[in-house]
C-alpha cells in the first residue's frame, strides 16, 4: 500500500476517521488523497461541493427510480445504468457514488420504496450486483446502503427492527449477500438500530458483513448516523460521514485513554487509506465514453421497459386520430422522489402532451392542469373524446412515510369523476410505490404505472401509450387491495420499535402462503408480484429441468400468439412440498425477459445455482440444501403459474 499506517501520528489516525466536510472524506491538508462522494441512485445530486449541507444541486442527467429500473426485470439495464452513471461522476470529478440502495421493500407505505429494487431479497441482490459492476467497470466506487434492516423511515433514527436470525439472514441480509459479489468498494450502513444495537454500532452486524458474506472494503456510516464514535470503531465501522468535532473529540479522548486501542484505529485507519488509494489509482484509469444524449437515451430505454401497464380494456395502444383529454399535472414535469435522491435538470422536459402530439400526428389533445382547475373544468374536458388521461402525481421522499397509500380524496374524486364521463378513462400514476386503488380499479379502462420515470419519462410513456413500444414492465412489489393486508402492517410498531413477526412472509411470500393456507379473503392482492400487461399474449410450453451439478438448468419454450413482437418476463420459483423447516410457499429463483416475435417461440434457460434454494439453518448456523424433490414453477407472475415440474436434489 502506498499509505504507510506507521507514517501518521495519533491525531491524524483519529481526523482520518471522519469525512473533511458533508461531501469529502479527510485528506490531512494533502497528506492522503481526498475522496469526493455524492448521491445517487438515480442520477446525480451534486451539491456545490463547498463542503456544507444543502446548497442547489448542480444538473444532472434523472434516470427512472429505481423502482422502474427493477420493473425492467432486465439486470443488463441495471449495468447500463451503472456505466452511465460512472460517466456522469467522472466528469464531476466524483470518485464514488453512494449508491444502489437495494433495501427489502417490507412495507407498502415506505417513503424510500422508490429507491429501492424489490420486496424480494434476490431480485434486490441481482439488480445491485449488476449496477455496482457496471459503475466499478469504470473505475468509478460504490457505496451499498443501507445495511440493514432498515425498511421504514418513520422515526429512521430511533428505531430498532426486531427480527430473528433466518429472518436477518434469508430476507434482510441475503440482498446484500448477493449484491456483494460485485465487490463494491464501500457499504453505507443505516440509521435505525437492530435488535436495540445502532447498526453504526453493531459489532455483530460488521462481522457478519466482513467474516460471513465477504466484504472486504470500507464501512461508512450514514449521514449523521453515528452517535458514540467510540462504540462505531470499536464495532468495526470504519468511517464516519460527515464530520462531527464533538465525535472526534471524544474519540481521541478515548484513544489517549486506551479505550480504543491503537490496534483497533490502525484497522480502521488501514480501510480507509485503502479506498484513498484506491480512488486515486482508479481515477487515473478513468474515460468518459457516452455522451449526455446516450445517457438520455439509456435512461428513456429504462422508462420503455420499466414502466407497467396494470390494466387495460383494450383502449390502449391509442390509435391515431383518436380525440384525446390530458389532466393533470404529472403530464407537465420531470418527477421524481424527494431526498437524497432529487436530481436537478437544467432544461425543461416535454410534456405528455406534447410527447403524444409526435406520435399521433392525427390525434386532437387537450390539456387541462389539474392543480390549476376545478374538477368540474377537468371531467368537463374529457366529455366526448375518444379516451381521457388522468396524471396522478405523488411525490414520496426519505425521511417519512405516506399515512396512507391510497390517493388524496380529491384525486380520487377526479378519477371517479372523469370515468363517470368518459368510458375510456386511463389512469396514469407517477408515483414511488404501491397505491391502494379500491375506490377506483374497477371504474376505469386503464392503469399504467410510470413510477418516478426520469427526465425521459414522458416520451417513454407517449411510445407506449400510442403503441410504438410495447409494454413489458413487471411488477417488483405486490399491490395489495389495502395497505393493511400486508401481513408487516399487522406486526407490533412503535416510535421505537418495528417488530418483524411477519419473519420471512415478506411481500408475495405472504399472500402466496396464506392462499396455500386457505385465507383465501386475506390472500388476494390487486396486482401480484411480477405482473404486467403487454400488448401481445405468450403462451409457455416445453418445461425441461436438468440437474448439473452447482446449478439446475429450467429451459421451456414461450411463444408470441399475437401479431405484434413484445418482451416477455418469465419467472421461476421453487417449493420444497417437504421442507423439515418452514418455509414460503414458494420463492423466486431465477428469470429470463426476451424479445419474442410476432407468432414466433423463443427458447428460455434459467440457471438457477442450487445455493439460492438453501435455507438458513439456526441449528447449525450455516446454510443448508435440502436433499429431496423440489417443484419448480414457472409464471408470467406470482399467481400466473404456466408451467410445473420436479426435481429431485
Ligand atoms: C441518506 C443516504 C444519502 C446521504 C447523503 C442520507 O440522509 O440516507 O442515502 O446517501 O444522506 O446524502
Amino acid at each position: 500500500m502506498k499509505y504507510d499506517i506507521k507514517n501518521f501520528t495519533l491525531d491524524e489516525k483519529v481526523r482520518l476517521l471522519a469525512g473533511k466536510d458533508v461531501w469529502h472524506t479527510e485528506d490531512l491538508d494533502g497528506k492522503v488523497y481526498k475522496v469526493k462522494v455524492s448521491d445517487g441512485p438515480v442520477g446525480l445530486r451534486t451539491p456545490n461541493f463547498s463542503g456544507e449541507w444543502g446548497g442547489k444541486s448542480i444538473p444532472a442527467v434523472s434516470f427512472p427510480s429505481t423502482q422502474v429500473l427493477s420493473q425492467t426485470w432486465s439486470p443488463s439495464l441495471a449495468y447500463r445504468t451503472g456505466e452511465m452513471l460512472a460517466d456522469e461522476c467522472i466528469e464531476r470529478d466524483v470518485d464514488l457514488l453512494l449508491a444502489p440502495g437495494i433495501n427489502v421493500k417490507r412495507l407498502p407505505q415506505c417513503g424510500r420504496n422508490f429507491e429501492y429494487v424489490s420486496e424480494d431479497p434476490y431480485l434486490s441482490g441481482i439488480f445491485g450486483r449488476e449496477y455496482i459492476k457496471g459503475v466499478q467497470d469504470h473505475h468509478i466506487g460504490t457505496s451499498l446502503k443501507h445495511y440493514c434492516v432498515n425498511n421504514q423511515e418513520n422515526s429512521r433514527l430511533s428505531q430498532s427492527s426486531e427480527l430473528d436470525e433466518r429472518t436477518l439472514r434469508e430476507i434482510y441480509t441475503y440482498n446484500f449477500k448477493i449484491a456483494l459479489e460485485a465487490k463494491p468498494w464501500t457499504v453505507m450502513s443505516s440509521y435505525n438500530a437492530v435488535n436495540g444495537v445502532k447498526v453504526s454500532q453493531h459489532k455483530k452486524l460488521n462481522d457478519m458483513l466482513r467474516e460471513d458474506l465477504g466484504f472486504d472494503g470500507l464501512i461508512m456510516s450514514d449521514w449523521g448516523a453515528v452517535d458514540d464514535h467510540v462504540a462505531s470503531v470499536k464495532s468495526g465501522l470504519d468511517l464516519e460521514m460527515p464530520y462531527k468535532k464533538e465525535n472526534y473529540e471524544t474519540l481521541l479522548a478515548a484513544v489517549k485513554s486506551g479505550e480504543v486501542t491503537e490496534e483497533e484505529l490502525d484497522a480502521r485507519c488501514i480501510k480507509v487509506l485503502e479506498l484513498c488509494e484506491r480512488c486515486e489509482s482508479e481515477k487515473k484509469l478513468q474515460k468518459v465514453e457516452s455522451t449526455v444524449e446516450e445517457r438520455r437515451e439509456a435512461a428513456q430505454r429504462v422508462a420503455e421497459e420499466g414502466i407497467v401497464l396494470l390494466k387495460n380494456n383494450g383502449i390502449l395502444p391509442l390509435a391515431d386520430g383518436a380525440s384525446v383529454s390530458v389532466i393533470g399535472d404529472g403530464a407537465t414535469k420531470n418527477i421524481s422522489g424527494g431526498g437524497s435522491s432529487r436530481v436537478e435538470l437544467d432544461h425543461n422536459v416535454p410534456t405528455l402532451p406534447e410527447e403524444l402530439k409526435a406520435h399521433l400526428p392525427a390525434s386532437a389533445i387537450s390539456h387541462v392542469e389539474f392543480y390549476g382547475g376545478k374538477i368540474s373544468r377537468c371531467i368537463t374536458n374529457a366529455y366526448g373524446k375518444d379516451a381521457a388521461i388522468v396524471c396522478v402525481d405523488q411525490i414520496d421522499t426519505e425521511g417519512t412515510d405516506r399515512d396512507s397509500i391510497r390517493l388524496s380524496a380529491r384525486l380520487e374524486e377526479c378519477i371517479i369523476e372523469t370515468a363517470r364521463l368518459n368510458p375510456n378513462t386511463i389512469v396514469v400514476l407517477y408515483h414511488g410505490s404501491v397505491i391502494d386503488m379500491t375506490a377506483w380499479e374497477d371504474k376505469v379502462a386503464a392503469i399504467v404505472s410510470v413510477g418516478y420515470p426520469g427526465e425521459k419519462g414522458n416520451a417513454a410513456l407517449a411510445k407506449i401509450l400510442s403503441g410504438k413500444v410495447n409494454p413489458s414492465g413487471k411488477t417488483t412489489e405486490t399491490y395489495p387491495m389495502t395497505a393493511d393486508d400486508c401481513l408487516a402492517n399487522r406486526c407490533h410498531r412503535t416510535f421505537c420499535h418495528s417488530v418483524y413477526s411477519d419473519g420471512l412472509l415478506v411481500g408475495y411470500r405472504w399472500y402466496d402462503t396464506a392462499k396455500y393456507m386457505g385465507k383465501e379473503s386475506e390472500a388476494k392482492v390487486l396486482y401480484p408480484f411480477g405482473y404486467g400487461l403487454s400488448y401481445s399474449t405468450f403462451e409457455y410450453s416445453e418445461l425441461a429441468i436438468t440437474d448439473n451439478g452447482e446449478n439446475i438448468s429450467v429451459e421451456f419454450d414461450v411463444t408470441n400468439t399475437s401479431e405484434r413482437d413484445g418482451a416477455e418476463c418469465a419467472q421461476v420459483y421453487y417449493r420444497v412440498p417437504t421442507s423439515a423447516v418452514f418455509r414460503p410457499y414458494k420463492e423466486l429463483c431465477g428469470f429470463e425477459k426476451k424479445l419474442v416475435g410476432a407468432d414466433k417461440t423463443e427458447h428460455y434457460t434459467v440457471t438457477v445455482p442450487k445455493e439460492y434454494l438453501a435455507y438458513y439453518s439456526t441449528a447449525t448456523d450455516k446454510w443448508e440444501i435440502e436433499q429431496g424433490d423440489y417443484e419448480i414453477i414457472v409464471g408470467a407472475s406470482c399467481e400466473d403459474v404456466r408451467l410445473t415440474g420436479k426435481i429431485e436434489i
